[in-house]
């Protein structure tokens, strides 16, 4: 297999996306790597549609990765993930109403272009969590306790382009993150970056059926292959609070072989990938059936 790796700046000494490139180079394949956050890009001469059996992404929200991996898949080439569907989980706005259009149990999440138009959100919605539409990593999340210190925050959000903002989901003040891998599923617990006091290193727990139900519901309902999501158990259940394309998948057991085959796997499928169900406008608001196994 000929692949195409786009791969952040900041992951350049990044154990999971080197470790995957070494494996697939040891295995005979062919792995070109793209650092689009640090170099010029002659875009026009950026994709050559012969060259590759698939592009790969693992970039983080706003750079020119994603571009680029849209120019890929407009040409006819496969990516990993499918750009329309990393497009739909990057964008937090978009990812809220896809989400709650198709039953995902999501918060309610209002969108501000300006900061001051959070004023406008009623009170019995507070405590608020406020988080930039395009953030990844805890950046600039913030609980907000009421709407006067709203009012005191809001110069902080200047700058952050849109933002969004959720009631807070009352929770212990562990995530439960599932990792999805081309159908498995692995459940870890970690400190929510809103509770620093409870902070607990990332490990492995079982995964219930519920979460796990949910989280195979994400990955159709996105159109997402390789993803992770956040899940805080709050008082009517789970809560998916944040889906991310290609994550870490720390805690993954034998992570690197595992998401090499994967990748391999989804490459050889070549264009077979299904569309993200939000882009098919006969499918009625359902919960669809999980296709992926709960491996506890
Ligand atoms: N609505 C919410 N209620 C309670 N906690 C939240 C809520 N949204 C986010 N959090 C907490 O903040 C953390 C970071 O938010 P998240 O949406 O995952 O942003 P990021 O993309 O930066 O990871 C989550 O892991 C969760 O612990
Ligand atoms: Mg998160």
């Amino acid at each position: 297999m000929r692949l195409c790796f786009l791969l952040e700046e900041r992951y350049r000494y990044d154990g999971m996306p080197n470790e995957v490139i070494r494996q697939l180079v040891s295995w005979g394949h062919q792995v070109d790597v793209v650092r689009p956050g640090g170099s010029l890009l002659r875009m026009t001469d950026a994709v050559d549609a012969g060259a590759h059996d698939a592009w790969v992404l693992k970039t983080v929200s706003g750079g020119p990765g994603l571009a680029l991996l849209e120019a890929a898949a407009a040409a006819g080439m496969t990516t990993i993930n499918d750009a329309r569907s990393i497009r739909g989980v990057r964008d937090k706005v978009l990812a809220a109403a896809i989400g709650r259009h198709r039953g995902l149990p999501l918060p309610t999440t209002y969108a501000a272009a300006l900061p001051e138009l959070l004023r406008e959100i009623p009170d019995a919605q507070f405590p608020l969590v406020i988080k930039p539409a395009d953030g990844s990593s805890g950046r600039a999340v913030h609980l907000v306790s009421s709407s006067a210190q709203l009012e005191e925050m809001l110069p902080r959000f200047a700058g952050e382009g849109m933002l969004i903002a959720q009631p807070y989901v009352p929770n212990s003040g562990t995530d439960i993150k599932v990792y999805a891998v081309a159908g498995e599923l692995f459940a870890t617990e970690r400190g929510s970056p809103l509770h620093p006091d409870r902070a607990v290193p990332e490990r492995r727990i079982p995964l219930s059926k519920e979460v796990a139900g949910i989280a195979a519901e994400v990955g159709s309902v996105y159109g997402l292959d390789l993803y992770g999501i956040d899940v805080l158990l709050g008082p009517e259940g789970p809560v998916v609070v944040d889906v991310n394309d290609f994550p870490s998948f720390r805690q993954v057991p034998d992570a690197t072989a595992r998401v090499a085959r994967a990748v391999l796997g989804l490459a050889q499928e070549s264009g077979a990938s299904p569309s993200p169900h939000w882009l098919s406008a006969s499918l009625p608001p359902q919960r669809a059936p999980g296709r992926a196994n709960s491996l506890g």
